[in-house]
This record gives C-alpha cells, structure tokens and sequence, in this order.
C-alpha cells in the first residue's frame, strides 16, 4: 500500500513536470513562505511575529507597507498573499493569528495560542498549495512545535487513489530558530497523518492483514526496541478470546490480534503504558446490519487501533523513554451464514458470558478479550481508544474525545495533555447506573447492549468495557464522534481525523517525563546517602 503511494506520488512529479510551460517552471523552481501577524493589543495595528519581522526588513519595509493598503487589519484565521515581493519567494502569504500571547483558556480547554499557530499555518500552506508551490517555508511564530504541525496536518490529502493529484509541497521552516521544536511538531503531525491515511483507506485495501503489515513496516527503522508480534487465528483460539472471534466469524478475512511492544524505557523493568485498539476495519454491523447511507465511513472504525498503533510509531521516532504496549484486535464485522446470530451467546477470555443482542455493538466484544489479555502486562495504565459508539457523538459531537475512567490521575494527564494538543478530551461518567443495565441479561452474565436501548448508550458501552478491568488506572475513550473531519477544525481538511493520536504522544511523553523525574530523583537520593556515610 505505502509502496503504492510512493509510486504514484512520483508518477504525480513527473506529470506535473510535463505539463507546465516554460513560465510556470518559475513557479516551480521557486519557494512560498508564510508568515504571521498578531494583532497589536489595545492599538489598530498589526504586530509582526519576528520572523515576519525580519522578512520586513529584508525588503525594506514592503511587508507592512502592503500589510496597510491591501485592505482591514488581518483578522484572525484570515490570510493575504503577496507577489514579487522577494526573489525567493514569488509568492508571500500573511495570516492573522489574533492575540499576542492569548495562552490557556480555562473555558476551551485549549492553549488558544497553539490552535490559531496551526490554524493559521495550515491554511497559509493550503493557499499556497493551491498556487501549486512545491515547496514552502513557514513562520515558527515563537512555537514553531505547533506552526510545523499546523503545515504537516493542512497539507495532508489522501489522493492516493485518484488519478488527478494536488500538488504535493514539501514544508520547512523559515530561519533556524526553533529548529528542535519544528522537528517534534513534524513528528506528532506525521503520527496524526499515519492514522488519517489508515482511517481514510478503503476497507478493501486495508485489511487486518494489510493493516499489521503497514505498522510492521512503519516499526521496521525502530527494530532494536521495538518487538512485533502478529497473532494469527489460531493463537486468537488458544487465547480463549471468545469475544473477539465472535465479532470475526462472519467474514472471510482473517482476523489479526496485533501487539506491539515499545521498549523505550532505560528501565526494561518499568511497568509499560498499555495501548488498546478498536480495530475493526470495516463494521457493516454484522446481521444486525446497519443502513445503507454513510455504510462507507465504517471503514474508519478502526479509529482506535490507527491511533494507537500511530502514536507508538510517533514515540518510537521521538526515542520517547517509557515502555508502551499496544494490542489492537483487528477484524471485519460482516453478516454471513456464519455469522453471530442476535441472541447468541459467547464466552470472553475472563469466562463471562455475553448474550450477544445487537451484532452491531461488536467494538465491545473485540476490546473486551484484548482488556482480559493486556492486564498480564501489569501495565502502569491502560487506555483503550475505539470509535464505540453513535451515542458518543450525539453527546458531544467533534469537540472532545469522551473519556471514561476509573482514575483521577489518569483523567488528569489526559486532560493536561489535551489542552497542549488542542485535540480535546472530556470526562463521562462511569456509574453503577449503567453498569446495572448490561449486567442485567436474560441469558447471560452480561447484555452487549444496554436494556433501555439507546439511552446513554455511550456510558452503557463504557460499564460493559469495565466488566473486564481490575487495573486501578484505566481509561475508555470513545472517539466515534472525533473521527471524522467536516470542516469543524480548521487545520484538518474534510474526512477521516486521525484524532486524538497527538495526545495519546502527548500523554505517553508526560509519563516518559514523569518516570525520568522519579529516576533521577532516586539516583540524587542515593547519591545523597553515599555521601552520607
Ligand atoms: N462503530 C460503531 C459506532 C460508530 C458510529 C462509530 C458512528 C463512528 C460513527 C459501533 O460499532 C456501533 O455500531 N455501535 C452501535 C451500538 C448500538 C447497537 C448499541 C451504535 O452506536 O449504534
Ligand atoms: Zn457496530
Ligand atoms: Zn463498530
């Protein structure tokens, strides 16, 4: 599949080359910058960023000069582009990024600085993509973290498949300020992108096969502390997980039960961070079969094991010093003589049994066995990531990723995390309420729906996802409502999101963080004690 990308982006160059005449080829050879203003607090004018700043002066003061006759002050998210007014870039955009030093918003949830950077960056890049530049220098803005994810993320596209291509423009950073920072921002970004493009591809193409094999290849860089495990059917078998194989049976796919190991702890002994993945890469709902219109989306129910098998490639690349496990059960949902049947009823790797009354609430099943399995990691957390349930977005649509947890702390490194990334989180309730409703089955120890239909339906999802925790520190998090992309975040174009795969690195860097604090702390103590004797 990647080797298909990288054959027709290619095959896009050369076709791009033929088609320009001798004037454009300028264009061509020639780089777009973009720049920012904030605007100046309490005055009319506009505060150049430093970099714009030193662009100014570098053609004697034109920037601003244009900047003043072009039109109103540069608002916010708004952008104005300039031509000829440098040698190397024919093409100059300029975009508002509002306040100097806006910061934390308590009522967001997010650093409103950060966002209106990769807004700001993103749509600066689109604009000169459309100009057909092939390559760019971004303003850092003073964070250049979140000016180079801004870029990577507007400039993703999944065209892979079409025969007409965008232009495919390579992105810099403009000076060497920053430099550190632009390289983190691409990372996190081209993690985020590895789960769009995962998301984004047919059903067909990415199989659970085909999904372990382009992680395979993604990890193959980090072989020394990375270890890959593709468990087959038969191991899925052995392993009792009578869920996961129950979701599985009606398709012709075979199932795949992914695990990955990251060992990027100095301490091999550290207990990991656990990583759980809905992966199922196509949910036709099984035969409770689910409506004809926007079917296709479900090839994007995969949503969690993309996320999370994105992040642990992101924290590999960032040599990230913490251990992290990820499991992503990974199969088709599909109706078919041997399909689950409404009323069945199967039996989990934990021995509990699941009377099985809607096929369509399969995610469920999948995570349930993979939970049981990933407790014999003794993880420090564990944080399952699945596009569970239609009710998730009904409650909170694409603002926030719903987190369920069992933990104040783990909620509150999530949450800490969230507001840096801008890819938000928010806490749901894990009450005995809802539990009292999936526990109560006919046949069974457990309902795989909720007894009063839809009500609540994502808390009712989340207590049958508890029925098989004992760790202290889980969360649940329901990205159903996040993993798509209308126009509602401005630096992701329209379809598959990829989120919240930059928190979930977010996250883990704040363990690493955490764990290295607590390392050193004990070598001082014991320095302290040598001393002492
Ligand atoms: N994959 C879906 C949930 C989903 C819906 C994700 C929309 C993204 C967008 C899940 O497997 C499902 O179908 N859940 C059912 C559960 C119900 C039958 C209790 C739902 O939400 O309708
Ligand atoms: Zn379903
Ligand atoms: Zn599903």
């Amino acid at each position: 599949m990647l080797q298909l990308r990288r054959v027709v982006q290619t095959a896009v160059r050369k076709n791009v080359c033929r088609q320009f005449s001798a004037s454009q080829s300028y264009l061509q050879e020639k780089k777009g910058l973009v720049l920012g203003v904030f605007e100046a607090e309490g005055e009319e004018g506009l505060h150049l960023t430093e970099t714009a700043a030193h662009f100014n002066q570098s053609v004697s003061g034109k920037l601003s000069e244009l900047l003043q006759i072009s039109g109103p002050k540069l608002k916010k998210g708004k952008s104005r582009i300039f031509y000829g007014i440098h040698k190397d870039f024919p093409c100059v955009a300029v975009v508002g990024l509002g306040k100097t030093n806006a910061g934390v918003c308590g009522a967001e949830n997010w650093d409103t600085s950060k966002e209106s950077i990769r807004q700001g960056m993103a749509a600066g890049c689109q604009l000169l993509q459309e100009l057909e530049m092939n390559s760019v220098e971004v303003d850092g803005c003073g964070d250049a973290q979140s000016a180079a994810e801004g870029a990577m993320l507007g400039l993703f596209h999944f065209d892979q498949l079409k025969s007409k291509k965008k232009t495919k423009v390579t992105a810099q950073l403009h000076g060497s300020s920053g430099a550190e920072s632009w390289e983190k921002g691409v990372v996190y970004a081209e993690g985020q992108n590895l789960a769009r493009l995962l998301m984004e591809a047919p059903a067909n193409h990415i199989t659970p096969t085909a999904f372990a094999g382009i992680i395979e290849e993604k990890l193959a860089s980090h072989a020394q502390r990375v270890t890959i495990n593709k468990r087959s059917q038969d191991w899925i078998k052995e392993q009792q997980m009578g869920a996961f194989l129950s979701v599985s049976k009606g398709s012709e796919e075979p199932p795949v039960f992914l695990e990955l190991h990251y060992n990027g702890s100095p301490d091999s002994k550290q207990p990991p961070l656990l990583l759980v993945g809905k992966g199922i890469t196509f949910d036709s709902g099984g035969i409770s079969l689910k409506p004809s219109p926007s079917m296709d989306a479900m090839r994007a129910d995969m949503g969690g094991a993309a996320t999370v098998c994105a992040s642990i490639v992101t924290a590999a690349a960032l040599k990230l010093p913490v251990n992290i496990i990820g499991l992503a059960p990974l199969c088709e949902n599909m109706p078919s003589g041997k399909a689950t049947k409404p009323g069945d009823v199967v039996t989990a790797k934990n021995g509990k049994t699941i009377q099985v009354d809607n096929t369509d609430a399969e995610g469920r099943l999948v995570l349930a066995d993979a939970l049981c399995y990933g407790h014999k990691f003794n993880p420090r957390a564990i944080v399952n990531v699945a596009t569970l349930t239609g009710a998730m977005d009904v409650a909170l649509g694409s603002a926030a990723t719903g987190v369920f947890t069992n933990s104040d702390w783990l909620w509150e490194q999530l949450y800490k995390a969230s507001v840096v990334t801008g890819d938000r989180v928010w806490r749901m309730p894990l009450f005995q309420h809802y539990t009292k409703q999936v526990t109560d089955s006919q046949l069974a120890d457990l309902n795989n729906i909720g007894k009063y239909s839809r009500s609540g339906g994502a808390c009712t999802a989340a207590a049958f996802l508890r029925e098989f925790v004992t760790a202290p520190h889980w969360a649940h998090l329901d990205i159903a409502g996040v993993m798509s992309n209308k126009d509602e975040i401005p630096y992701l174009r329209k379809g598959m999101s990829g989120r919240p795969t930059r928190t979930l690195v977010e996250f883990a860097a704040r363990l690493a963080k955490m764990a290295e604090d607590e390392r050193n702390k004990k070598t001082q103590k014991l320095k302290c004690m040598k001393r002492d004797d």
